[in-house]
């Protein structure tokens, strides 16, 4: 089966193998394949395939390659990724007062967050195209991922990230795996215009989610929940939103199920952005007349971004499930981190924002108490364990220091 780029805007047609990230009329690209392509997939197909012992096959992202890429089996680079689980959680359905709320926990990747789902299908695609070295910018997990499957694809890994502004975990994975880090004097959206720039002039392939292979990847993230479920669509998903790649990927992900007949209805996507950083939210409540570029501040560095990238493609995946565009306060997304941690899921602050909606749209009486909602966790909790030890009101309230004697224990324990 053949696939193509094409302009989201003027749709002219460019060859997969290719490189580049935008059309010559500035709008951005994206993969797309011969109508019908995914009426012609059986899903029972992926279905065989989950309980195979073939790497390939029980990948998350490959399982369902004949929506992801065209490509021999032996070329492709994977660790694998996917496969992350579906929970419930008793406490948390019951704290916002929901019958059936699930956290698909994109943390369980191989880097510990969604980003590898995009990263080995964009890493196949460098080496596709001959790449020698790969270059993003990032608030820290694309970059971890993109080092991690750099080194397996032994291809050289530049990484550029907002000074002092990523968390410790992913900055730690990131020089780990052996990663360049240029430290740009700037935030987020300057290491990202920097990064095009750079890699344009100095012939480095480009994988952060502009790059149209991320966005195959990160479509499984939908697929394989849809799957968990059973094929049975939930009513909404919910979704942290910064850069706007997910967002563009989840919307791509529904149209294509839809589509193919593998579920029969479309569920609604619900962006969440945080307050200090919400330039798509500005822009739906205004029914999308304008676009929005801010200076973004949040104690959730993973979406401290101001000017997102893919704000076009997310429109259109917000306007495709009829989805709402959010935003919650630190307190309130830190709040919701706390209940997710202590039910015992756990994740990092930017995937918080998820619950702390669902509480938001719940007391506002958005969302009725029969709707299936499934929160998608997209980080691991120990990407940014400052957010834990700096909570000092924690410390002191966990951390007993003692003397090394048994009636030291019982005084500690039963206080
Ligand atoms: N959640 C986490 C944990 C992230 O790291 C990101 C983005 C998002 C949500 C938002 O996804 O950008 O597709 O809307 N992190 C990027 C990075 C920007 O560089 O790691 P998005």
């Amino acid at each position: 089966m053949n696939s193509w780029l094409e302009c989201i805007g003027c749709h002219r047609r460019y060859d997969v193998t290719e490189i580049r990230y935008t059309c010559e009329c500035g709008n951005l690209l994206s993969v797309e394949r011969p109508v019908g392509w995914a009426q012609a997939v059986d899903r029972k197909l992926f279905d065989r395939r989950r309980g195979s012992l073939d790497p390939i096959d029980s990948s998350g992202v490959w399982r369902f390659r004949e929506g992801v890429m065209d490509i021999e089996p032996a070329r492709i680079v994977s660790h694998p990724e996917g496969g992350t689980h579906l929970y419930e959680r008793e406490s948390l359905a019951r704290g916002v007062g929901l019958r059936h709320l699930w956290f698909k926990h994109e943390g369980e990747n191989p880097t510990g967050s969604f980003k590898d789902r995009g990263m080995t299908v964009a890493m196949t695609q460098a080496r596709r195209v001959g790449a020698r070295a790969v270059v993003c910018a990032s608030t820290g997990n694309t970059s971890a991922s993109l080092a991690a499957y750099a080194a397996q694809a032994g291809l050289r890994a530049l990484v550029f990230v907002p000074a002092g502004k990523v968390a410790l975990g992913k900055m730690a994975q990131t020089l780990a795996y052996g990663a360049t880090c240029l430290e740009v004097a700037g935030d987020f959206d300057a290491a990202m215009k920097l990064v095009t720039e750079a890699a344009r002039q100095l012939d480095i392939y480009l994988v952060n989610s502009i790059n149209p292979f991320r966005i195959e990847g990160q479509k499984t993230i939908v697929w394989e929940m849809l799957q968990d479920l059973g094929w049975h669509a939930p009513d909404l998903i919910v979704l942290p939103a910064g850069n706007l790649g997910n967002t563009s990927a989840f919307g791509k992900a529904l149209r294509e199920a839809f589509e193919g007949g593998w579920i029969d209805r479309v569920p609604r996507l619900v962006a969440v952005q945080a307050r200090g950083a919400n330039p798509f939210f500005r822009s739906f409540r205004e029914q999308f007349s304008r676009r929005f570029t801010i200076e973004a501040e949040t104690v959730a560095t993973a979406i401290r971004i101001g000017d997102p990238v893919s704000h076009e493609k997310a429109r259109a995946a917000i306007d495709y499930t009829k989805g709402i565009v959010t935003e919650v306060s630190d307190e309130e997304l830190l709040a919701a981190k706390s209940e997710i941690d202590g039910a015992g899921l756990g994740c990092e602050p930017a995937s918080a924002v998820t619950y702390a909606a669902v509480k938001n749209l719940r007391a506002a009486g958005t969302i009725s108490t029969a709707a299936r909602v499934v929160c998608v966790l997209t980080g691991n909790l120990l990407k940014d364990p400052d957010s834990i030890l700096r909570d000092q009101s924690r410390l002191a309230r966990q951390i007993i220091r003692i003397e090394p004697t048994i009636e030291a224990v019982r005084r500690a324990i039963s206080a």
